[in-house]
């Protein structure tokens, strides 16, 4: 099959993440030694407890991949609560077989920023690039921390938070005031050069973004439109989400019939 980008729906966020998840763990069956790149977030909540489901009911085994996230706030150690490095160890790491060395986010306490940027970088360059890229979309269309007007071409570096961003993340903080402003962030270019990306949105909220990342112009002003330059991008939503979509019959079509989805319909009559 050649380059493209697909968009799925599925009846409900449940349903939509249940896919992601068996998406991921196909791909970490067919290479155990899977670069893996993630994403945190309300939406992967649902993506990590089913990877966990299949570790423990299903033998899912990570003991030789290696991870990869797209972001981490600047300032927090890894032992806050609000950081991604907790957020992860909590959602999956330490509930599956991972190696913990083999798990990176960049660092938002290091002293030099930006020699932190590049080794982030070079880092992903040694373990061979990123195989399949996890992402959720934000309420600015950024995806990782890529706000409006991200170059398409960035790399890993420092980001301002967009305010939008900063309301999208205060109740988790308790207030927009303990919001960190800055964050470390792949670049839309870095992920751009994943070998395949995976997009996962589900909600009403998101319904608006999704149109536009999916069948809007490419822009630099909602960074998730630029993987429609990607070769190989899956788009997987819940009907709320894919609420302002105009080809959803062409889409639904593709899922039903297309033979490489064939392992992931549900039987008939099934949900
Ligand atoms: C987080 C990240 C963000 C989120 C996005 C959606 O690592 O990269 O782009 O995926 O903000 O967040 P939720 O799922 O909370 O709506």
């Amino acid at each position: 099959m050649g380059p493209r980008m697909e968009v799925i729906l599925r009846p409900t966020a449940e349903a939509a993440a249940d896919l992601v998840a068996r998406i991921i763990a196909r791909e970490l069956r067919a290479n155990p030694h899977l670069v893996l790149g993630l994403a945190t977030g309300r939406t992967m909540e649902a993506v990590y407890a089913r990877l966990v489901r299949f570790h423990r009911e299903e033998g899912l085994d990570f003991s030789l991949c290696s991870t990869f996230n797209l972001d981490e706030y600047v300032g927090l150690p890894p032992t806050d609560r609000h950081s991604f490095r907790h957020y992860m160890n909590h959602h999956l790491f330490l509930q599956v077989n991972i190696d913990l060395r083999n798990t990176h986010l960049p660092d938002g306490r290091a002293g030099d920023l930006e020699a932190e940027c590049r080794a982030y970088e070079a880092l992903i360059k040694r373990f061979g690039g990123i195989d399949l890229q996890l992402l959720g979309i934000g309420r600015s269309g950024h995806i990782g921390f890529n706000e409006p007007l991200s170059a398409l071409q960035s790399r890993t570096r420092v980001k301002a938070l967009s305010p939008v961003t900063v309301a999208q993340n205060a109740p988790l903080f308790g207030g927009e005031d303990q919001v960190p402003r800055r964050a470390i962030t792949m670049g839309v270019g870095t992920i751009l050069e994943a070998r395949r990306c995976l997009l996962l949105a589900t909600g009403e909220e998101k319904a608006d973004l999704i149109a536009r990342a999916v069948e809007g112009p490419i822009t630099a002003m909602i960074s998730a439109t630029a993987l429609q330059l990607h070769p190989r991008c899956t788009v997987v939503v819940d009907e709320a989400a894919a609420g302002r979509l105009r080809c959803t019959e062409y889409y639904r079509w593709i899922f039903e019939n297309e033979p490489e989805w064939e392992p992931f319909r549900p039987p008939a009559g099934a949900a």
